[in-house]
């Protein structure tokens, strides 16, 4: 039996269960063994879960611990605290965290991935980058000895999602962000969304698996779509240009620099024509000319896919002795994009 710890239940950690539910007999295959979701932790106890859950659900961390001697934990519960204390424990326990959290994986990633290492596991973070695409393992995994000289891309589904709607469709802010939220692709702070933090940290994590360290918080300057006024939509409609939130990295030769920002794409650049709620993601290198990876960013299946793919992956492999980015140097340091803000 492989017991199955789920950290939070909302949109995500629900679409775990689901998908761990709907494929045990896959798992089981896969894994010469039943799996089992032994718990799950939640805030608020008061909140209505359908029947099947309603036994495994507790709100306290000392309850949850208790459940079971768990062989995996899935954390999607969001933010620093309590999720990087409960993350750290499990890890030191030698049990293997997979999580979407990419606040905490940006800005602690270095010291869970520390703790990992020590206790001979593994700290997964596929779904914390651009929802269902599988950029993260292959960066750790066939792409982790390729020269990259530039990463970047369309890294937040909600606000690419809304510029979609707003400018194709006409229609207002407010009524895109709403329907963002119920389609459960916004952050439960819609501001990491809209002033760029989401895609901030997440361009960090890129950066990391393509140059080889973390880079500094301040090293990345941040604008989100907030910055957006009218009269930049207007004359993007006029002469044709699209407007996206454009997250890049890339190494100068001497340092890593990245950046978050709306730009102006021509309609020949290829992020230009991804829309709604996908993601697109470009990774450059001498030897591998353009690499894109386009899919959903954001979204309950897409994100649960993302976590128990991730962690098939690693019981698979059992990686500790992965590369970590070479990095190579630009060869053109001009953005790629042809305006930002
Ligand atoms: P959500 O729908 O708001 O769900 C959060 C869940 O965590 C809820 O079940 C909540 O409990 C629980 N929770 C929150 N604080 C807790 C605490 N202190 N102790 C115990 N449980 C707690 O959020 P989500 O959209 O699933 O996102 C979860 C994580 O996945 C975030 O890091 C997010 O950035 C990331 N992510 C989301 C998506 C997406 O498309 N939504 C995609 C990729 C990554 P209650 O149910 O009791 O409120
Ligand atoms: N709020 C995030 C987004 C969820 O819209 O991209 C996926 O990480």
């Amino acid at each position: 039996m492989l017991r199955v710890g789920l950290i939070g239940f909302g949109t995500v950690g629900s679409g775990v269960y689901e998908r761990i539910t709907n494929s045990k007999d896959k798992l089981k295959q896969l894994l010469g063994k039943e799996v089992e979701i032994a718990a799950i932790l939640v805030k608020d106890r008061q909140k209505q879960r359908t029947a099947d859950v309603d036994a495994f659900v507790t709100t306290s961390w000392e309850q949850f611990c208790n459940k079971a001697n768990f062989d995996i934990i899935f954390e999607a519960i969001g933010g620093i605290e309590p999720a990087l204390s409960y993350t750290a424990e499990w890890l030191e326990r030698g049990v293997p965290v997979v999580t979407a959290n990419k606040k905490l994986v940006a800005e602690k990633g270095q010291i869970l991935e520390g703790l990992a290492d020590q206790h001979s596991t593994y700290y997964g973070y596929e779904a914390a980058v651009a929802g269902g695409i599988p950029i993260i393992n292959a960066l750790k995994g066939t792409l982790a000895t390729t020269a990259i000289s530039r990463v970047s891309g369309i890294l937040n589904g909600t606000t690419n999602y809304m510029l979609t709607e707003m400018i194709e469709h006409h229609r207002g802010f407010a009524d895109v962000l709403l329907e963002a939220q119920e389609l459960g692709y916004a952050e439960s702070d819609p501001t990491d969304d809209l002033e760029g933090f989401d895609a901030w940290y997440k361009i960090r994590i890129l950066s990391r698996l393509c140059f080889g360290s973390w880079p500094l918080a301040n090293e990345f300057p941040r604008k989100g779509v907030s910055a957006i006024k009218d009269w930049h939509v207007e004359v993007g409609e006029r002469i044709g240009f699209k407007i996206k939130l454009i997250a890049e990295a890339w190494h100068d030769g001497t340092q890593v620099r990245g950046s978050v920002k709306p730009a102006f794409l021509t309609q020949t650049e290829q992020l230009a024509s991804v829309r709604g709620v996908t993601n697109g993601i470009s990774i450059e290198g001498e030897s591998i000319n353009q690499l894109l990876f386009i899919g959903p960013g954001a979204g309950k299946e897409a994100t649960a896919n993302s976590m128990v793919e991730d962690f098939l992956f690693n019981e698979r492999t059992k990686h500790s002795e992965r590369g970590w980015g070479v990095g190579s140097e630009v060869q053109n340091e001009q953005l790629t994009h042809s305006f930002v803000f």
